[in-house]
């Protein structure tokens, strides 16, 4: 399922959540990527017909999401970032609950629920209460509930905060799974969710489009430009305030730093491979090659 996104923003007050972002979201798993704040949730719940934009259009499957919102959300599955949970009740009877509310004629609802269950693995859970879930049971029980009805678009917005390492990657399996049947977009503020799984990405930073491609175009964006240098201590200060640094370590005395430059820094550096999180922090920290922002040599 296609989404067309023209000319969006969206204004809180004074707030700029959204500012003219374009964007064509071909299917498959697309991951939304992006700082705190950078306007991720007010996207998807534009998407899903939640919020209304101050101004642009949305498609969503050839269908316009301002005209005709009831025919969207009959598409579509979500499950926010603050998704409350009925502790009280068990895995079946809370999906069951939102079977009711999502509409689903009684005698599919059973059929429904266990369907679900099984996709996302808890079906061997289902008289357990939710209460005593994990993290990742929980998510993937929100999961759950979003596929009821069987939608053709998966809006799961930062699902894996807080999920600890190995839960995070069981849930990117469970999504880039479920993509093979339907469109899925994933909104999250860590790269490797998006470098794992994603086929296609977007970068939103301050409410601005900062990117769009696929994930190795993204890494390409900082190829050439990624150096690693050891650094006596006396000259971290210097480094520091002319470049980009992406990470340090200390050895033996002496400090390992990979940064971001267009030339060799100190005249001394290697140039390294540049991974998706580097070509991250090059639309950031606005250090396109497009843009023009030259990093400073510093003279050995
Ligand atoms: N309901 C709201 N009222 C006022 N400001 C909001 C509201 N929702 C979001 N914002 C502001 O819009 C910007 C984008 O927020 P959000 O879409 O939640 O970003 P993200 O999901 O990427 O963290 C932030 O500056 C946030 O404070
Ligand atoms: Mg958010």
């Amino acid at each position: 399922m296609k989404i067309f996104i023209s000319q969006l923003s969206k204004q809180y007050g004074k707030v700029r959540a959204l500012e003219d972002v374009s964007l064509h979201i071909d299917g498959g798993m697309f991951g939304l990527l992006g700082p705190n704040g950078a306007g991720k949730t007010t996207l998807m719940r534009i998407i899903t017909t939640l919020a209304l934009p101050t101004s642009g259009k949305v498609s969503v499957g050839g269908i316009d999401v301002i005209r005709d919102p009831g025919a969207v959300r009959r598409q579509l599955g979500y499950l926010p970032q603050e998704f409350g949970f009925y502790k009280s009740l068990n895995a079946y009877e809370m999906l069951d609950y939102i079977a009711v509310m999502k509409n689903i004629p009684p005698h599919q609802r059973g059929t429904n629920v266990n369907r679900v269950l099984q996709a996302v693995n808890l079906h061997s859970v289902a008289q357990r209460k939710v209460g005593g879930f994990s993290g990742g049971m929980k998510q993937r029980l929100g999961i759950a509930q979003a596929l009821l009805g069987d939608p053709q678009l998966l809006v799961v917005d930062e699902p894996t905060a807080g999920l600890d390492p190995e839960e995070r990657i069981r849930f990117r399996n469970l999504l880039a799974r479920l993509s093979r049947e339907r469109t899925v977009l994933l909104s999250t503020h860590i790269v490797a969710d998006v470098e794992a799984s994603c086929t296609g990405m977007a970068v939103l930073d301050k409410g601005k489009l900062v990117f769009s491609g696929s994930p190795q175009e993204l890494s390409r964006l900082a190829m050439g430009r990624v150096w690693q240098i050891d650094l006596h201590p006396d000259e971290w200060e210097r480094i520091e305030s002319h470049y980009s640094i992406l990470s340090s370590r200390s050895q033996n005395g002496r400090l390992q730093v990979r940064l971001l430059a267009d030339h060799n820094p100190l005249g001394r550096g290697d140039l390294v491979e540049a991974g998706v999180e580097d070509g991250y922090m090059t639309v950031i920290r606005g250090l396109q090659p497009d843009k023009q922002v030259v990093t400073q040599a510093i003279d050995a």
